[in-house]
């Protein structure tokens, strides 16, 4: 499959992977959605997409704000996106009873309950139309416990579960759905939660990404496939 003209959603395209993606992916000749709260870090994706030849639209906001999910999903809907990518993520690092009620909902709104309400926004034009590809970011932490990694574990094994699930309901449609299980990357991610980490001997979020355009482009014949990437310790 070939990426060139389609139309790609990708959430929280700012920073880290989903930056990375954004690059790859208009390398590839597809057309952009990105979205995330930093406005001038999006102006600056956008010109450098467009400049290569594609087009690309922002969504500036925070997507546990519902006017901005709605237009994120209605834009879906309007350019008859071909992929969606549930990439926006926040990570806690914190013991459970040091955590506010506020940041449960946080982490799980974000890593879980909004990459249900895209995929719930697009499966019908997906199965109306029998293609259509749906790339989740979940984490080895999705998959295996992390110490400390209560609620963000909790978020990306719902996550894991929505996914594996969604495949007996989709079975023999044409949609394909693509998991993607990093270890820890250099990215962002534990700056934005206030753990600060030497990222040296991280993963580069670019090779992620970079594995995640070669499972898009692999024959519609192949379905799910799943990237699982671990940290050489
Ligand atoms: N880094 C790792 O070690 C690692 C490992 C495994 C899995 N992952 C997963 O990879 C995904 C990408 O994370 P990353 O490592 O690339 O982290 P990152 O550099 O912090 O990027 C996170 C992205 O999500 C956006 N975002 C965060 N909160 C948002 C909100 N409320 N509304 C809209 N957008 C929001 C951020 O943009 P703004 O700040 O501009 O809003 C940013 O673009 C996440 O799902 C994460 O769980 C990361």
């Amino acid at each position: 499959m070939t990426l060139k003209d389609k139309w790609i959603l990708i959430t929280g395209a700012s920073k880290g992977l989903g930056r990375e993606m954004a690059l790859l992916f208009a390398e590839a000749g597809a057309n952009l959605i990105l979205t995330a709260r930093s406005t001038e870090l999006l102006d600056e994706l956008k010109t450098r997409v467009i400049a290569g030849g594609g087009e690309c639209i922002t969504v500036a906001g925070d997507l546990r704000d519902s006017a901005v999910l709605e237009s994120v999903k209605s834009l879906c809907i309007e350019k008859q996106i071909d992929i969606l990518v549930n990439n926006a993520g926040v990570v806690d690092i914190t013991k459970l009873e040091g955590v506010s009620d506020e940041r449960v909902d946080e982490v799980i709104e974000l890593n879980l309950t909004i990459p249900i309400k895209l995929t719930k926004a697009v499966i019908e034009m997906f199965k109306t139309r029998r293609r259509g590809a749906i790339v989740n970011v979940n984490s080895a932490g999705g998959k295996k416990p992390v110490p400390d990694h209560t609620i963000y574990c909790a978020s990306k094994y719902g996550f894991n579960g929505f996914a594996e699930t969604l495949k007996l309901e989709i079975k023999g449609l044409g949609i394909r759905i693509i998991s993607v299980c990093p270890g820890k990357m250099a990215t962002e991610l534990f700056n934005a939660a206030g753990r600060p980490m030497d990222t040296g001997a991280f993963i580069s979020p670019r090779e992620v990404a970079r594995g995640v355009l070669y499972m898009l482009e692999m024959s519609p014949k192949c379905s799910h496939a799943e990237l699982n990437v671990d940290r050489m310790s």
